[in-house]
């Protein structure tokens, strides 16, 4: 079993990222993401914090808005307006889940399409749908970085996504059809799960439980990406993936942590990077 190294590959987009914007800055740009967290969630705030330095070692500007949980929508939104009209602002994240009482389509579709560095605007959303993407949603195309870096080609392989949501399922689905896999994706109604994720060349999860993958769900020599970000019974960070039960099983897999959640952090640094370009040809 191969391990896909998420430190290593990481790095090199970042390592890519820093020298276009050295570029832009030679030409008098400075890329700026604007950061915005709404409440105290402590896996939130320590995201926030990873997006930031990140920022700081690719030579991103970052700004960050911290509201209270208390926050009105209306204040959100209002801030988020501001940074629309700010031609210093290049990208906009607003980190998720917000809290109850803000409606989370609302917010996220007041969002410039053209600054939605998390590509989670329907505008960006429908690209994506029709294989024409602008701005790549971070975490499905961070997956899409690691296959390519070890050489995995999803072309005509049966690839399963477990999992739905508009984060990862649905646009990890559509990224993977446009690289010609024959794609299912399963959800918590799905019956059998095994006996279709063992036919998966590659396999992604995304569901959020630990220990949820175990080998009789696995074929043997698959590609197996762990989504999961979890706690385990002892407070610790673990993935979705039954890891050394599925090493055994798996030719390749991804490890939690060290594996896809640096990918997304590296692929928004890749977007904002985009954004800015963008807008420099669109201002002329
Ligand atoms: N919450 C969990 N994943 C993400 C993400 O990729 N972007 C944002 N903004 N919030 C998240």
């Amino acid at each position: 079993m191969k391990r896909i190294d998420g430190k290593v590959i990481s790095d090199h987009i970042k390592a890519l990222a820093a020298a276009e914007t050295e570029q832009l800055r030679a030409q008098g740009v400075t890329p700026c993401l604007a950061v915005i967290i709404v409440g105290d969630d402590p896996a939130s705030r320590t995201y926030v914090n990873n997006k930031k330095k990140a920022c700081e070692l690719v030579g991103i500007r970052s700004l960050e808005f911290a509201l209270p949980g208390t926050a009105a929508q209306a204040e959100l939104l209002a801030l988020i307006e501001k940074l629309n009209a700010d031609s210093a602002v290049n990208g906009i994240l607003c980190q998720l889940p917000l809290p109850k009482g803000i409606d989370e389509k609302t917010v996220l579709t007041a969002i410039d399409p053209r600054k939605d560095v998390d590509a989670f605007h329907p505008v960006n959303v429908g690209h994506i749908m029709i294989g024409d993407p602008v701005l790549l949603p971070c975490t499905p195309a961070g997956i899409m970085e690691m296959l390519a870096y070890e050489g995995i080609d999803p072309s005509g392989k049966n690839c399963v996504v477990i999992g739905r949501s508009n984060i990862v399922g649905k646009p990890m689905a559509m990224l993977l059809m446009a690289a010609d896999g024959t794609v299912t994706v399963c959800h918590s109604k799905t019956r059998d799960l095994a006996s279709i994720t063992s036919q998966a060349d590659i396999l992604v999860s995304s569901v959020g439980k630990p220990h949820f993958v175990t080998p009789d769900m696995v074929k043997p020599g698959a590609v197996v990406i762990d989504v999961g970000m979890n706690r385990d019974e002892n407070g610790k960070l673990c993935g979705d993936v039954e890891y050394d039960a599925v090493a055994q099983k798996a030719a390749y897999l991804t490890p939690v942590p060290g594996g896809v959640g640096l990918m997304t952090v590296a692929m928004l640094m890749k977007n904002t990077v985009t954004a800015a370009k963008m807008q420099m040809t669109q201002q002329g």
